[in-house]
């Protein structure tokens, strides 16, 4: 069976691992200092390391909302996370359609502004970076704050500037399957240092630690046990190291799935945008005019050839839990039509190139045999 996806990992990794398994803290001290300065350093930005992607998510709009909630619009197109943690911190998302890149655009929100909005969270689909410009300029325009929900992004470039760079706080997510991975964890940036300052505080339930006698502290504020162990912030560490590394053979990768399946005129290539640097987290491809019934006997004929495939994503307003959540008459055009369509391919930094001719072979091969049954 051909993965969809596989960590990749070296003798840094290794090496980094032990050793914080020999420095004996283990709950999160020396290395998680270590990779919160390479962040600053990778981002100019201050970074606060925290056990997910969903809790970086969570402190980053639990200070923007401050405990006084409101809306906020987040893309359809974007799993659970993005919205959960708006109602986590208090406020109530409004689920917004995408553009053709499967981003939110200034047209997809512009409808949705009310007295009540307060913010908005982009998520960089598969990589690519939302339209970054576009936004922030809407943002600034209507008073609001934005996040970036870069959990795929890292690294990614919106006209030559890092995504994670553009909003007043950007959310990163080092999950086995992410571009960065340790297992778990994440990480959130922030423009302003004092956000930075709190959500550490936070991260931490609150204590504030007496500066000269360290085992004495006061709970300032009620806050969450959201650390990250030293054993992954020392593997996040190691591969946010060789970050540019592993890009290049997403991208290699990602240019050798796009000439295979350029032939294939009922297949439909993601659009990314130049001058844009596409991460490539996930390689999502459009099968153009299928219904949802026959994408997902096309899927299930390729996971019987041994090629496992995924799904990125079902939009929010079609799940139950988001119901209460969509306005009445909504409509999502863009993103029923491209959840029909939608598939992903895998791709990870180790995959030999020689495995994307003989997905797209097996590809060709159940596209015929599911159009058969048309
Ligand atoms: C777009 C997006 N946002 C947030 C998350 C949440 O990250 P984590 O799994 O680290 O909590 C994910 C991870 O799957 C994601 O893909």
């Amino acid at each position: 069976m051909l993965p969809f996806h596989r960590p990749s990992f070296g003798k840094r990794e290794k090496a980094y691992l032990l050793q914080a398994l020999e420095e004996g803290y283990w709950g999160g001290r020396t290395w998680t200092v270590q990779l919160e300065k390479a962040l600053q350093d990778f981002f100019g930005r201050e970074a606060v390391v925290v056990s997910s992607g969903t809790a970086a998510l969570h402190l980053a709009l639990e200070l923007l909302l401050n405990g006084k909630g409101g809306e906020v619009i987040v893309p359809t197109w974007t799993f659970t996370a993005t919205a959960s943690e708006v109602v986590h911190a208090g406020g109530t998302p409004v689920l917004a359609d995408v553009g053709p890149t499967l981003h939110l655009t200034p047209e997809t929100l512009a409808p949705l502004l009310t007295s009540r909005t307060r913010g908005v969270v982009v998520m960089h689909y598969a990589g690519e970076p939302a339209p970054l410009h576009a936004i922030r300029a809407f943002c600034e325009a209507h008073g609001l704050w934005l996040v970036e929900d870069a959990c795929h992004a890292l690294p990614a470039w919106h006209e030559g500037q890092l995504c994670g760079t553009f909003g007043d706080a950007a959310t990163f997510s080092f999950h086995a399957t992410k571009p960065v991975a340790a297992g778990q964890g994440g990480a959130v940036l922030f423009r302003d240092p004092a956000l930075a300052e709190k959500a550490r505080r936070l991260r931490q339930h609150g204590l504030r630690r007496h500066p000269d006698q360290p085992w004495l502290y006061e709970v300032e504020t009620l806050g969450w046990n959201y650390m990250l162990s030293d054993f992954q912030a020392a593997v996040a560490l190691a591969q946010l190291q060789r970050a540019h590394e592993t890009r290049q053979a997403r991208q290699a990768l990602a240019e050798a799935y796009q000439a295979a399946l350029q032939p294939i005129s009922e297949l439909r290539l993601y659009p990314v945008q130049e001058p844009n640097h596409c991460g490539w987290h996930l390689f999502p491809v459009f099968w153009d005019g299928a219904s949802e019934a026959e994408r997902n006997a096309l899927l299930k004929a390729l996971h019987q050839q041994g090629i496992a495939l995924s799904l990125h994503y079902k939009p929010l307003h079609l799940h139950p839990a988001y119901q209460p959540y969509v306005r009445p008459g909504q409509r999502f055009p863009t993103a029923d039509k491209a959840w029909a369509e939608i598939f992903s391919l895998p791709l990870w930094p180790d995959m030999p190139l020689t495995a994307v001719q003989s997905v797209v072979e097996k590809l060709t091969a159940a596209l015929v045999q599911v159009r058969k049954n048309r």
